[in-house]
């Protein structure tokens, strides 16, 4: 019949084959032109502030994605050591994101808020006075080095560029905000909790004399995962929805 025919002939074979799996990829990609997004909006998630934007970069600049991976994923022996799954909107604010591809350290996506402060500065200052057995290398120099945070404005401006909501609001703010959060006792300090839902504000590398590369990078590592509130969250909740 008219199968046998198709079969028969290589080129009308060729053909019909195209027109079916064309027919399956207009299905799967003719959607994507349509809709604004395909990260699930989630309760919860705001850009960076100014100093954990500069931790983040630090968190880059460092190398650290190299040995630590921020990405659990939906297996049940990643999701009993560090938590629920990663979920896409918990990286939508990443330019670039930071999932990384080798774990020669523990995944740091929900490591905020696990240890103390003074357990990161001492970690990251010398990985083997906390965790003895720890191949990680040191960066003692974090904690004597100031923050060069001149451009911040600047990069919020570049992170606005690539699609994070920051407003001009934030980026005037920027310079201030980012002194604020690393100084509890400044007038800025209920200012940037408002402009970036619980932020968290405090003296991160024990040192009130100057705001330090080890402050910046602190704040980001205690922020890890700390934004969406996985005691209420399911994913198939309407106010999850787009
Ligand atoms: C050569 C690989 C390597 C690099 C580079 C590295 N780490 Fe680690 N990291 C490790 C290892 C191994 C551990 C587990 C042992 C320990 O706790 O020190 C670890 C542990 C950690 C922990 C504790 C995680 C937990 O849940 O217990 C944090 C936080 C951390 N690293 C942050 C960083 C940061 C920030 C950087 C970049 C400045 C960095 N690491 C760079 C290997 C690395």
């Amino acid at each position: 019949m008219n199968h046998g025919t198709l079969e028969r002939h290589s080129l009308l074979l060729l053909v019909a084959i195209l027109i079916v799996v064309s027919i399956g990829g207009l299905i799967e990609i003719a959607p994507l032109f349509y809709i604004g997004s395909t990260i699930e909006k989630v309760q919860g998630m705001r850009p960076y502030t100014p100093l954990e934007l500069e931790g983040r970069n630090i968190y880059v600049r460092e190398g650290c994605y190299l040995c630590h991976s921020q990405m659990i994923r939906p297996l049940r022996d990643e999701v009993e050591r560090y938590g629920h799954y990663s979920l896409a909107a918990e990286s939508m604010y990443d330019h670039p994101f930071q999932w990384g591809s080798k774990r020669t350290g523990p995944d740091l996506a929900r490591v905020g808020g696990k240890y103390s402060d003074e357990w990161q500065r001492a970690h990251l200052a010398d990985p083997r006075s906390v965790v003895p057995e720890s191949v990680m290398p040191p960066y003692a120099f974090l904690e004597k080095t100031p923050l060069d945070y001149r451009n911040i404005a600047d990069q919020l401006k570049a992170n606005r560029a690539v699609g994070v909501p920051y407003t001009e609001a934030d980026i005037a703010n920027a310079k201030t905000d980012l002194e604020a959060q690393a100084d509890p006792n400044s007038d800025g300090a209920d200012a940037i909790v408002k402009r970036y839902p619980k932020a968290q504000v405090r003296d991160f590398d024990g040192n009130p004399k100057q705001v330090s590369e080890a402050d910046a990078l602190i704040a980001y590592l205690q922020m890890l995962g700390t934004l969406v509130d996985f005691s209420s969250y399911k994913a198939d909740a309407p106010e999850n929805k787009r």
